[in-house]
């Protein structure tokens, strides 16, 4: 089947459903969306969302954390725009139907979190996401221009190489048309032309054993401009968030969000001592990479599988207020966090790095915009600043819309696009040899892609991945289109990037930790 449509937005997480919302007066579109609409990484945010809302905050302070944070590489202009544009895009989510909480005044309770001079997150309980994602979808749904795709999982971007040109990576001069997109429902695939294309589809933290990502989070935005020939950055900058329920086996972790840190929790080894005073005079406090380091040292030094997150000096009743679903989570676990203290491992939680873009939110691909996790702007550098996310998203999407909009009408449908095409393709594979290889990529990202990496690490993962390639393009020229044969080859992409970029890193920085060269400030 064959659908024209003039937007055509690749996710339903805050960075799709936001630019759906502002390019729907001006045009139809199409949300696809490879679960159910709301099954995204932004329905499990839990902190909040970061913006100068009141003084003594400012947007200087915003932008130096910001900066700080980042490690040096942060791109300043970009970060003043997400920074001064953060309190506009707040008001929107707001008029849109979000609720953020607010204190007995009926000011905004803003909230703390690593490596943030001020209050500024705000907030809604501690599933802040949940309630972005609710309102955002409620309002999506209602319009009449917009139409959602569930089940449809896209499989590669429609460019010049689909007429059988050759087109060089990097090149100046690729377009994009549209995208072949599998219905996983009657397996059917699916052209979707269009003029403008929105990539919104999130993180990678799947590749990893441990994660906070949701297994929607596989890369796949970030793996297909890849193929299609754009240009990915800062794949290296992997943020492993420090504080994850420690449940051996469960994916994903539950998050204990760092705002239970900024409300005054402590970390503490397993022997009942505080130990972050060694590492950064903020202490439980300091920037996410410096924390997840210091607590892999630890359990390595101890030769423990977590540390403890200590709320048991803090009022009950607040406690119990503030944090609602992490004191049912515990409880079910028999966890009593007023008295009783939380083990907490690091798990892969964020990527600073993806699809590069400009600050219209544009693509190296003419037509192709990306927002969200999936983009690079500019605004992360090296390591991203908590609650930083879903605003650079929100931000970025509405730059993207303005963008779309203005430059509409210089693009057309392309005609004579082939059909997919599945020649050769007759395998109904065995499940073992996906689910197997998918294991053996986790293990080796796990065990030397990690928060500690060395030259022979990086080394020794790439000699693996190379067989797994292989195997895997074999594989899924042979095999009749699944999801699982599309997200395995995705992550393979991505994981080749990822140990790519932090190979062509000879230093130590912000979240890539290499003990082939020194880091200043930690060990
Ligand atoms: P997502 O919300 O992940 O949406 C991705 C969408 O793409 C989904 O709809 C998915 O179905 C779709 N998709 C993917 N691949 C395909 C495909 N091949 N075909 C079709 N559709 C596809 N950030 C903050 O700023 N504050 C926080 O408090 C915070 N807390 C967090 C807590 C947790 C547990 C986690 C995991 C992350 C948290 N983050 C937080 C990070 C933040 O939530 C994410 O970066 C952000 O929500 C990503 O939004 P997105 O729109 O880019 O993608
Ligand atoms: C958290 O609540 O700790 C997560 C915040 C984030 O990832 O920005």
């Amino acid at each position: 089947m064959i659908h024209k449509v003039d937007f055509l937005v690749i996710g339903s997480g805050i960075a799709g459903l936001s630019y759906s919302l502002k390019v729907a007066d001006h045009g139809t579109v199409a949300i696809l969306t490879k679960t159910d609409i709301d099954e995204t990484t932004t329905r499990y945010a839990q902190g909040g969302i970061a913006s100068v809302t009141y003084e003594p905050d400012s947007f200087e302070k915003h932008i130096a954390d910001t900066i700080d944070a980042g490690d040096g590489l942060c791109d300043e202009n970009i970060v003043r725009k997400v920074v001064t544009e953060a309190p506009g895009q707040i008001k929107e989510l707001i008029k849109w139907g979000s609720h953020f909480d607010k204190d007995k005044k009926g000011d905004y309770d803003l909230a703390k979190e690593g490596g943030h001079s001020e209050h500024r997150i705000l907030h809604h309980k501690d599933n802040t996401g949940y309630e972005i994602q609710r309102a955002l979808s409620e309002k999506s749904k209602a319009h009449p221009n917009i139409k959602f795709y569930k089940d449809y999982f896209t499989i590669d971007l429609i460019t010049q190489h689909h007429l059988g040109e050759k087109i060089a990576r990097k090149s100046k001069n690729i377009e994009c048309y549209g995208a072949y997109v599998l219905n996983t429902k009657t397996n059917e695939v699916d052209t979707f032309l269009s003029k403008k294309i929105l990539m919104a589809t999130g993180g990678i933290g799947t590749i990893y054993h441990v994660t906070t990502n949701p297994t929607i989070a596989t890369g796949d935005g970030i793996a297909m401009v890849y193929r299609a020939k754009g240009i990915i950055e800062n794949m290296e900058f992997v943020q492993f968030h420090p504080t994850s329920l420690y449940e051996p086996g469960v994916r994903p972790s539950f998050l204990i969000t760092e705002a239970l840190r900024g409300f005054g929790a402590i970390l503490k080894t397993t022997d009942g001592k505080e130990f972050m005073y060694k590492y950064d005079k903020r202490e439980s406090l300091a920037p996410r990479d410096i924390v997840a380091r210091a607590i892999d040292n630890e359990m390595k030094n101890k030769g423990d599988d977590y540390v403890y997150l200590d709320c048991t000096h803090l009022d009950p009743e607040e406690l119990k207020s503030h944090f609602p679903n992490i004191n049912a989570k515990c409880l079910s676990l028999g966890i009593d966090f007023t008295k009783d203290k939380i083990p907490v491992t690091p798990a892969a939680h964020y990527l600073c790095g993806g699809i590069k873009v400009d600050e219209y939110g544009r693509t190296t691909i003419k037509n192709i915009y990306a927002a969200g996790e999936n983009a690079s702007t500019g605004m992360h550098g090296a390591n991203r600043l908590a609650s930083n996310s879903l605003i650079e998203a929100i931000v970025f999407a509405d730059v993207a819309a303005k963008s779309s909009i203005k430059t509409l009408d210089n693009s057309a449908f392309k005609s004579n696009i082939p059909c997919w095409d599945d020649e050769g393709t007759s395998l109904t594979e065995e499940m073992v040899l996906i689910t197997q290889s998918l294991k053996e990529v986790r293990q080796i990202m796990t065990s030397y892609v990690g928060i500690v990496r060395s030259n022979l690490r990086l080394k020794r993962a790439l000699d693996r991945l190379v067989i797994i390639h292989r195997e895997t393009e074999d594989l899924y020229k042979r095999s009749i289109l699944s999801i699982k044969i599309c997200e395995l080859r995705n992550t393979i992409n991505n994981t080749y990037l990822i140990i790519k970029m932090a190979m062509q890193r000879k230093e130590s920085r912000g979240l890539h930790y290499n003990i082939d060269y020194p880091m200043k400030n930690i060990m």
